[in-house]
């Protein structure tokens, strides 16, 4: 290379008018990035000096002795070490946030049949609501004392967030934003989000929410005892779904600022505050795994049925974790995205059923069809396990009587489901206080006809061709 030519690597992508940041790109990397040349150690973690007499922090995510394909850790170098924060103080409890789902729990409730939310309300013009003071909790399973389970939030907010940073202590947060971009600083740098992307903050690392444009919502799914990784492609093969290469991570970005911040802590779902006289965005270099990413959903690679039948919605699945049981994912992030849909022979909409799992769904842009609850940006619905549900009449109808040709679906749209292997219950926020609650309407399926009701000379016509008793002779 020329002397003062600049390296172009594939592996970062370029700013554009959505988003000023650039990124390094795959899933699960070793990555590395510093702000000043030089700054990352050679071949080692932890020198007796780093440049410019940085601090070396190390960082985990998973317990030290955890197999190479689920360790996760990270190396800062920064101005000042985390440990610099004044000591901790209780904040009061944000009564719309929960993080214990056990029965046990007196504000926490059981729904046996499918629930609704209309759009959450965004904060009021004379109130002042960061990303922190909006977080309303919806529903969820577990507790963060045992490192199991579940929690799913809205957030609701129209301020920036001024010198001001949190800290999750208790889980990983997938972050969906429905309406306003988020400008996020992370300690390892800044990241754009707008709807349709998602963001991963994992436990324990610091972040600031900014909003570009004003009042904004969106969706969280917290998780208390694992990470997210991709699903296995098992017969796929290399290629589908979410492309690890087309996952963002940050790259280093310090700022310095020895001014008055506040750093505010989740620990066991209770909120606890530090203050520190400097900014803790000082981060000069870092490299590791543990790190946080945002992906951009209409990326996905969609597959499906390409002769009949449907094919199980795992093929939709974003990003799974882990529960403690081998096989069964604590959480799987499926999506609903523009697609062709050519099967043919087959009831295309989904069939009725039963799951065992949890199912939550939200939409970020568009409409999702097929359904008479008010299902709009920012709403949200729910069905526990074995709760029966699948579309009304009119639907099965049409798609039962239909020209089946290959037709494109969820053009413009992009929905989303939190689907677990774990029973969920509800909030007092969920079930009272968004005052967005409205029971999904049985009568929907009333006048679900009982068509075989019309075949019965048919069927006694055809038992009698096969020599057997017809059905006036069956016991009632
Ligand atoms: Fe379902």
């Amino acid at each position: 290379m020329a002397p003062g030519a600049t390296a172009q690597t594939t592996f970062a992508t370029k700013p554009d008018e959505k988003d000023p940041y650039i990124y390094q790109v795959g899933f699960g990397n070793r990555f590395a990035s510093e702000a000043l040349p030089g700054v990352l150690p050679y071949a080692q973690n932890s020198p007796q000096k780093v440049k410019y007499e940085l601090y070396a922090e190390g960082m985990t995510g998973s317990s030290f002795v955890a197999p190479r394909a689920e360790n996760q850790t990270a190396w800062l170098y920064r101005i000042r070490p985390s440990v610099a924060h004044q000591g901790f103080t209780r904040l009061p409890d944000n009564a719309d946030l929960e993080s214990n789902f056990l029965p046990s729990n007196p504000k926490v409730h059981v729904s046996p049949t499918q629930l609704a939310w209309h759009p959450f309300n965004l904060p009021s013009d004379n109130e002042r609501v960061d990303f922190v003071d909006g977080l309303h909790t919806l529903a969820g399973n577990g507790d963060p004392t045992l490192r199991e389970g579940i929690a799913i939030h809205v957030y609701t907010a129209n301020a920036s967030m001024e010198n001001k940073a949190f800290c999750n202590n208790d889980g990983d947060m997938l972050i969906l934003p429905q309406q306003g971009r988020l400008d996020v600083q992370t300690e390892f740098g800044k990241m754009m989000v707008r709807s349709g992307e998602l963001l991963v903050i994992q436990r324990g690392m610091k972040f600031k929410v900014i909003l570009p444009d004003g009042p904004s919502r969106g969706y969280i799914q917290e998780i208390y005892g694992s990470h997210y990784q991709l699903p296995e492609l098992g017969p796929l093969g290399s290629h589908g779904l979410a492309n690890a290469r087309d996952f963002e991570t940050p790259v280093a970005h310090f700022d310095i600022d020895q001014s008055a911040w506040q750093i505010t802590y989740k620990v066991c779902g209770q909120l606890h505050a530090c203050s520190q006289e400097h900014t803790p965005f000082d981060v000069v270099a870092w490299h590791g795994n543990y790190v946080p990413y945002k992906y951009a959903l209409e990326k996905f690679t969609n597959v499906g049925s390409i002769s009949k039948d449907h094919i199980d919605p795992s093929i939709f699945c974003v990003l799974t974790a882990k529960s403690k049981a081998p096989g069964v994912p604590l959480c799987d992030f499926l999506i609903f995205s523009p697609r062709w849909d050519v099967a043919s022979h087959t009831f295309r909409p989904p069939y009725y059923h039963r799951n065992s799992c949890t199912e939550f769904m939200g939409l970020l842009y568009g409409t999702y069809g097929g359904r008479s609850d008010g299902f709009e940006p920012g709403a949200a619905s729910y069905e526990t396990g074995f709760c029966p549900h699948g579309v009304s009449y009119d639907e099965w109808k049409k798609a039962s009587e239909a020209d089946l040709k290959p037709m494109r679906i969820h053009e413009g749209t992009m929905a989303f489901m939190f689907e677990s292997s774990m029973m969920f219950t509800m909030t007092d926020f969920a079930m009272k206080r968004s005052g967005k609650l409205h029971m999904h309407e049985p009568k929907m399926w009333d006048n679900l006809k009982a068509h075989f009701m019309s075949h019965l000379d048919e069927v006694n016509a055809d038992l009698k061709a096969a020599g057997l008793p017809d059905l006036n002779s069956r016991s009632k």
